[in-house]
């Protein structure tokens, strides 16, 4: 029996990459899934692919009254809801430094990643109160907690789903409703594949996807990129009952890469430090 025999879920942004391995794993695990996105050609088609358990609606998370529409469309082909998983959002075109950015779609960015995953969660929550409990699974991403280079608005939207998490989680507790995040790591998907460009021959894409390679070999634990599904089985298990007892969380899925660089400064100076004596014969 799957970890989410009988259970129905919601997954944002679900027509791609993160979401669609969610929707696919959820229904591995025996949950029946609504899956919401603005392509309604590729929802349509994943949700045919994944079998009669599954039905897309078209939905931009940004837009209360759709998010509303969509819960209400879950309740009725399914007649329930136990899991929310808010996985939509935008990266936003903040690429250069942030004095030079032109905050045009800085509200986007807000709007969709925070406002969208504020809005799935009440109206979620709302039912799942009513029914005596849930689950709520918000993504957020390893950029909410490390600063780093580019994408400010995304980053600070980010970080604000992590604080939003956690004080949902003691507000619905009483409720049975349970929130927690994901933080993935660098998981390749259309918006985040390093090594993809349309100008690019494939053997191109291949030369610079070994350069990245080399750069996540350096310097995460966990010597690979990171796949769809591995934060797909993340989301299965805080959907699930096995972790009934787990909210407020917010759980890495990076390869190791928030647990610090392979390459962080004292291994530079113990390294270093090592060289120097072996040079001069000494231990
Ligand atoms: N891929 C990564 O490396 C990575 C890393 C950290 C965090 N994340 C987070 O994981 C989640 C999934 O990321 P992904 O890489 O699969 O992204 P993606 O761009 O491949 O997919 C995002 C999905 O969200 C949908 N979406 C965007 N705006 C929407 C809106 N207004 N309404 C409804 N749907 C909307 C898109 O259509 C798409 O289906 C996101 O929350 C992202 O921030 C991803």
């Amino acid at each position: 029996m799957g970890q989410l025999e009988g259970k129905v879920a919601v997954v944002t942004g679900g027509t791609m990459g993160i979401g669609a391995a969610i929707a696919e794993v959820f229904v591995e695990e025996g949950a029946r899934v609504v899956i919401a996105g603005r392509n309604a050609e590729q929802g349509a088609a994943l949700a045919q692919r994944l079998g009669a358990s599954v039905r897309y609606r078209r939905t931009d998370v940004a837009q209360r009254d759709q998010v509303q529409a969509l819960i209400d469309f879950a309740l009725a082909e399914f007649g329930g809801l136990d899991a929310m998983v808010n996985n939509a959002a935008i990266t936003g075109a903040f690429h250069n430094r942030f004095l030079d950015d032109d905050m045009a779609d800085f509200d986007e960015v807000v709007r969709v990643n925070l406002a969208g995953v504020m809005y799935g969660s009440q109206i979620a929550a709302r039912y799942m109160a009513g029914q005596g409990g849930g689950a709520i699974v918000n993504l957020s991403s390893i950029a909410a907690e490390v600063p780093g280079f580019a994408l400010l608005a995304y980053r600070a939207a980010k970080a604000g789903v992590e604080n939003f998490t956690r004080s949902l989680a003691i507000d619905l507790g009483e409720y049975g409703v349970r929130v927690n995040a994901i933080q993935p790591g660098h998981i390749p998907t259309r918006n985040s594949d390093f090594g993809a460009h349309p100008g690019l021959t494939a053997a191109q894409s291949a030369e610079l996807n070994a350069i990245v390679d080399t750069i996540y070999n350096a310097d995460q634990p966990l010597k690979r990129r990171g796949d769809p599904r591995d934060v797909a089985y993340a989301a299965a298990f805080l959907a699930s009952d096995r972790a009934a007892y787990i909210t407020g969380q917010v759980i890495a899925v990076d390869g190791g890469v928030t647990a610090g660089s392979a390459f962080n400064q004292n291994k530079l100076l113990s390294d270093a430090r090592r060289d120097y004596l072996a040079k001069l014969g000494l231990e």
